[in-house]
């Protein structure tokens, strides 16, 4: 893969994201930078580049999953030490955005913690957001700086094509709805969506009322952005099942496993669970001995993305790539 613009871009690859880091550095046939990072006694962090950023354009591959605060530290610090050191443009490719959930008031006096991590983001001298299938889309505008919310699901609809088999595309709550309908047209299979009616109860706790749509003596794909505890994703399989589902293929953009994989390795209702790899947990179960965990890489995704930005043309155009299966 090549660039039009060379020696005036410097992409960083972050610790907690250093396996995909590479992936992307070798599709793009480029050097991925590591930060100096020091940890004091204390816990306080100093992050800096090795080398200049004098007006460069600079990307930071990134994630903010487990520990959420400690890698968000670390990402404001890293990013306001480049913008001291002058970098022209500070890209921030943040696979998954921690507190992204907290994007609203659902009761008085909550606070909206995912405004307060943009404001901090830009603050710190961040000039654009590359994310992926971010909680809430509106998160966007959370942001006065430009913001590539990119789709995963085109890198499912990839592996689902792959399988050569109809699946109904089940939401496991109301606000994916529009993301499973996505992952449907994509495999341009006629695949029809159901939704789970869910009700929170409680943080990490939810109940299902129902199932709105038809999965009896179907196979399913329950599409979703996160699985942190995995509660909400058991409580699906079980509710479809109840309804007659036949396979249960579980994908997630964001695999956390709070609570580890086990609990779907050992499940006789779950056949398979496939993530991307945007978390560091996600990169580190690639190579376990779980027989139905996969984990999609999303390099060569974020990698086109990435140059489409350098050079200055079209996400569009990778979308239809992916979309036509065109990827080279
Ligand atoms: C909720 O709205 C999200 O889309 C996920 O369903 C949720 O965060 C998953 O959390 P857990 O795995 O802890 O149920």
């Amino acid at each position: 893969m090549s660039t039009n613009v060379t020696n005036d871009v410097v992409i960083f690859g972050l610790d907690n994201s250093k396996e995909l880091s590479e992936q992307i550095g070798k599709v793009l046939k480029r050097e991925i930078v590591p930060a100096n990072k020091i940890v004091f006694a204390d816990g306080e962090r100093i992050l800096s580049s090795s080398i200049t950023v004098r007006n460069k354009n600079v990307f930071i591959i990134c994630n903010t999953s487990k520990p959420v605060n400690d890698n968000l530290m670390d990402l404001l610090i890293f990013v306001d030490s480049l913008k001291r050191a002058s970098a022209k443009y500070i890209n921030v490719v943040i696979t998954y955005y921690g507190y992204a959930r907290q994007d609203r008031k659902v009761n008085g006096r909550e606070p909206i913690s995912s405004k307060l991590i943009a404001d901090l983001l830009t603050k710190a001298g961040v000039t654009k957001i590359i994310a992926i299938d971010l909680h809430n889309p509106s998160i966007q505008g959370f942001f006065d700086i430009p913001v590539d919310d990119l789709r995963g699901q085109f890198i499912f609809s990839q592996e689902l094509k792959s399988r050569k088999e109809k699946f109904v595309i089940v939401s496991p709550d109301h606000g994916g709805a529009v993301r499973a309908r996505q992952l449907a047209e994509l495999l341009q299979n006629g695949e029809e969506i159901a939704i789970i009616d869910k009700r929170r109860t409680g943080p990490n706790k939810c109940e299902i009322m129902g199932v709105l749509g038809e999965v009896e003596n179907k196979n399913v794909v329950i599409f979703d952005d996160i699985i942190d505890t995995g509660g909400t994703i058991i409580n699906a399989v079980k509710a479809l099942k109840e309804k007659g589902a036949k396979k249960v293929i579980v994908a997630a953009t964001h695999g956390l496993f709070s609570r580890g994989f086990d609990m779907f390795e050992n499940n006789d209702l779950v056949d398979e669970v496939i993530v991307s790899n945007s978390t560091s947990q996600s990169q580190n179960l690639i190579g376990s001995n779980y027989k139905k965990l996969k984990v999609l890489s999303l390099a060569k995704f974020l990698a086109l993305v990435i140059e489409a930005n350098i050079n200055k043309t079209s996400i569009t155009e990778v979308y239809n790539a992916y979309s036509k299966r065109n990827i080279k």
